[in-house]
């Protein structure tokens, strides 16, 4: 069976990651998670003291900077230069500071390299916000999931407080708020539905009703 390209964009918190690896682990293929990519440069970058406002020194990190994604039985583990940066790199820190280093064109150039590499075979799932647009515009299937900013903040807030994290619902919300209207206003491949996704509002269904209707796409497609 032929093996195809899934893209899956959205805004913040639209549930992108949890049913993208939903449906790699159905068809067994490749996860790719390229907001991962994005959050391991931010909190290199945060560590070693580079202005993120500073696209060059940017890009100079980025070319000295190894970023491998591995697949564990819970999804997916990320390797910032051979360190495990996992936990690391969801903290509110890299969270409040990601949209700024990834608004730079020549990061994004060589990211999107990066990616390209990585989905070179098919077989792959990959999520972010100009995946369909981008990164794989000729991606078999394509996905655009959205969701109300309050839905997508109640969901952040159960699962910090399931993992025992603190959690303010309000700030949640405007923190996504202001991503969101970073990423899709920024001028290098702004976060956009690409004319060909189908759109899914997940604000009332379950993940699984989400990864079936997905799956149902990608059947009378392949
Ligand atoms: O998906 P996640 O929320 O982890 O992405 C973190 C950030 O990385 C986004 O808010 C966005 O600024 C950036 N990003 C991007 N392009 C992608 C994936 C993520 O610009 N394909």
């Amino acid at each position: 069976e032929k093996k195809i390209s899934v893209a899956i964009d959205g805004p913040a918190a639209a549930g992108k990651s949890t049913v993208a690896k939903i449906v790699a682990g159905t068809l067994n293929y490749i996860y790719v998670d390229t907001g991962a990519m994005y959050r391991a440069l931010t909190y290199k970058s945060l560590s070693e003291g580079v202005d993120i406002g500073n696209e060059i020194a940017l890009v100079h990190l980025l070319n000295d900077t190894v970023i491998e994604l591995k697949p564990n039985d819970y999804g997916q583990l990320v390797f910032l230069d051979n360190q495990n940066v996992t936990e690391e790199i969801r903290n509110n820190e890299v969270t409040a500071s990601v949209s700024e280093v990834s608004k730079h064109k020549s990061i994004r150039e060589e990211m999107v390299r990066r990616q390209q590499l990585l989905a070179k075979h098919g077989g792959i799932v990959m999520d972010g916000r100009d995946i369909g647009t981008h990164v794989l515009p000729a991606a078999e299937v394509k996905v655009f999931l959205i969701a109300s900013v309050e839905e997508r903040a109640l969901r952040r807030h159960q699962e910090n407080i399931q993992k025992g994290f603190s959690s303010n619902l309000g700030k949640l919300k405007e923190e996504i708020s202001l991503r969101d209207k970073l990423d899709s206003e920024r001028e290098v491949a702004p976060l956009r539905k690409a004319h060909d996704a189908i759109e899914i509002d997940t604000t009332s269904l379950s993940v699984q009703q989400v990864a079936e209707k997905i799956m149902s796409w990608i059947e009378e497609r392949t």
